[in-house]
């Protein structure tokens, strides 16, 4: 080659690198990556785009750090150099990392980084190229935020494409559905359906949702297994950048408890509104029939045995008596009944109440009694439980009228929790459990539902009154016991009582006491309290009519005035418990203190907790209205014989 061409040549070469520097210059300039080239710990060169990211104001700035590490969060520093010496070193010679950086600020950038070594002027350097990744990686923050949030969300997520085919289910929805993800996934949700909730009700739902808009109820589902659960659920439709509906969103959060509660609770109520008015009505009709009944008695005593109108006083006794025996039933359910609370051995108040029962069960039906002979004792009145089991055996022997067999068995148990949680408004604890079983007609669900109410019958006309089991019910209720029903049409019905166990041994006593008329009769003179006009000029003349000598009072404040004024001696104070401004129960007291020796009688339609404070052996001085003359006359007698 002579010169001339060597010239040419170099000129040629020099021409290429020229244009081939200006196009890597051109192409790393403009570049949306950063580029830089590191030799020494220092940068050599930065691209304008490394300045952009590193918010430098042009390159420069950069090429005046003291070192590359300059760029780096101070908790990444060991890490960088580390990585930095490796690729200088070994030969692997390109690395793909993250790492945190630091802008001119100070403030933190996440970068991706390709570094690789190259051969620079003759020297080893570092080649690099980086993204700033900051916002993908707080965006993946939030995403996997949603993931874990939705992952271990309590109420079920579901997603669906636009046609309703799942696409997405959470664990929580395969705990409340027993779906498991994979059995979900291309399924429509309708395999919750239930068929409990009439077909408008979904008809409204895509309606709603097929619109754009969300939609949100309550709804019965069903479980794989077939059970079903309650559900708040709520639907949105998710939408795309032209508000195209792309999927839904589908939350559901499983309520079966709560309405069970609510349910409960509705039914407490229900039966706590209807035992005020029976207990609002009984105390209203004690009265009246205590005048009723009271005279037709005081009649029938004062005319002579061929008296024409014998008849129909009887008669008019008669039909007072059933208003009583109803009135009665009525106190019972609104757990209003006056108690003579005693300890007792259920088995013994059984047997010795079975023989008058006996007669009423009839021959076709088989007595089974299954009574555990260690059974601890209960805190109840005896008449009380005998009236449980009047109803419950003339209950069981109306659904046998084919016949077949009656079970009575008594035995202790301990609730746990898992009958709690298996039995309405139980709670834990021991008691004695008396279980009345027939095989006669069962009940259907909705009879069940309405059993303890009072007047509910399935019974024809003049047949039953349905207060029978409304007074099982209620006196269950004032024995803080529970009452259960496990029936079905035609496989009979099993009623289990549950009464609290008492400490300590029963305290049963027989007390048979006869009284002939003549004994009734008296002298002892008496201070009688009553606010009902009738009721009071009724005791009255009964009481004259014994031979008692009667000062009567309208309220507690006369009945201190006479007691005071009167040079007289009482021999019995008879209030009624229940009147305006003085109570009963009060008046007694401030009389006691004065006069501490004077007996008291108390006379009611009801005790509404009135007499809570009285001890049990005053108790034994109470008459429960409607009363006649006689009941009374013979209640004095004891009163005053002690
Ligand atoms: N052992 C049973 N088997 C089937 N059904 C029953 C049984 N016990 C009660 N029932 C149903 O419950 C209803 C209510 O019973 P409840 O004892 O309260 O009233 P009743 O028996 O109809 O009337 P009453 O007891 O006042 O004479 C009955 O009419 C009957 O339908
Ligand atoms: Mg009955």
């Amino acid at each position: 080659l002579n010169k001339f061409e060597l010239e040419e040549l170099q000129q040629k070469a020099l021409k290429a690198l020229e244009e081939s520097e200006y196009k890597y210059r051109v192409l790393s300039e403009n570049a949306l990556v950063g580029v830089f080239l590191v030799h020494d710990e220092k940068f050599k060169y930065v691209n304008p785009q490394m300045a952009n990211i590193f918010k430098y104001d042009n390159p420069k700035e950069i090429l005046q750090l003291g070192s590359f590490l300059d760029l780096c969060h101070p908790s990444n520093h060991a890490l960088i150099k580390e990585i930095f010496e490796k690729i200088l070193n070994s030969k692997d010679e390109a690395l793909h990392i993250e790492f945190s950086g630091k802008d001119k600020y100070n403030q933190k950038l996440e970068i991706e980084l390709l570094a690789s070594r190259i051969e620079y002027q003759g020297k080893t350097a570092i080649l690099g190229t980086l993204f700033d990744i900051t916002e993908k990686k707080a965006k993946d923050q939030i995403i996997r935020l949603l993931l874990t949030g939705i992952k271990e969300s309590p109420v079920a997520i579901i997603i669906t494409d636009s046609k309703g085919k799942i696409e997405y289910v959470n664990p929580a929805f395969s705990k409340i559905s027993g779906y498991s993800k994979t059995e979900a996934i291309g399924k429509n949700p309708n395999i919750l359906k239930s068929g409990e909730m009439p077909e408008e009700f979904y008809v409204n739902l895509w309606e709603t949702i097929k619109k754009g808009e969300a939609w949100t109820d309550e709804i019965i589902n069903r479980k794989k297994d077939g059970s079903l659960y309650w559900a708040r659920q709520l639907i949105t439709p998710i939408k795309n950048e032209h508000n195209q509906i792309t999927h839904f969103l589908g939350i559901q959060e499983d309520i079966s408890e709560k309405k069970k509660l609510e349910r409960q609770l509705l039914q407490s109520q229900k039966m706590e509104a209807i035992g005020r008015l029976a207990g609002g009505i009984a105390h209203d009709f004690n009265n009246l029939l205590t005048v009723i009944n009271g005279y037709a008695q005081l009649l029938l005593y004062s005319s002579s045995e061929d008296d024409p109108n014998r008849k129909k006083v009887e008669q008019i006794l008669q039909a007072g008596e059933k208003a009583k025996s109803l009135t009665s039933q009525l106190l019972a359910f609104s757990r209003k009944q006056m108690r003579q609370i005693q300890k007792l051995n259920l088995n013994k108040v059984i047997e010795d109440y079975f023989p008058m029962v006996q007669s009423l069960i009839g021959e076709n039906i088989l007595v089974e009694k299954q009574l555990s002979s260690d059974l601890w004792t209960i805190e109840s009145d005896k008449h009380q439980i005998e009236q449980i089991l009047l109803n419950l055996i003339v209950n069981a022997k109306q659904a046998m009228p084919e016949g077949g067999k009656l079970t009575i068995i008594t035995r202790n148990v301990t609730l746990n929790e898992e009958f709690i949680s298996e039995n309405e408004g139980a709670r834990s604890g021991p008691f004695v459990q008396l279980s009345i079983t027939d095989t006669g007609v069962g009940m259907d669900e909705e009879t069940l539902k309405h059993i303890f109410e009072p007047f509910f019958t399935t019974r024809g006309v003049g047949e039953g009154t349905g207060l029978g089991l409304s007074t099982v019910y209620g006196i269950v209720k004032q024995n803080d016991g529970l009452i259960y029903v496990t029936s079905a049409p035609g496989h009979g019905a099993i009623f289990d009582i549950y009464f609290p166990k008492a400490d300590g041994e029963d305290s049963q006593t027989t007390k048979a006491e006869q009284s002939s008329a003549e004994e009734l009769f008296g002298s002892a003179s008496i201070l009688l309290v009553e606010d009902d006009l009738d009721v009071r000029n009724l005791i009255s003349r009964s009481l004259s009519y014994f031979g008692f000598k009667v000062t009567a009072a309208r309220d507690g404040k006369e009945a201190l005035e006479k007691l005071k004024e009167s040079s007289k001696k009482f021999d019995l104070l008879i209030t009624d418990v229940i009147m305006p401004n003085l109570s009963g129960q009060k008046l007694a007291d401030m009389v006691h203190q004065s006069h501490p020796e004077l007996p008291v009688l108390f006379i009611s339609g009801y005790t509404d907790n009135e007499l809570k404070s009285v001890p049990e052996k005053e108790l034994t001085n109470f008459l429960q209205k409607p009363f006649s003359p006689i009941d009374l006359a013979k209640k004095i007698k004891d009163v005053l014989n002690g």
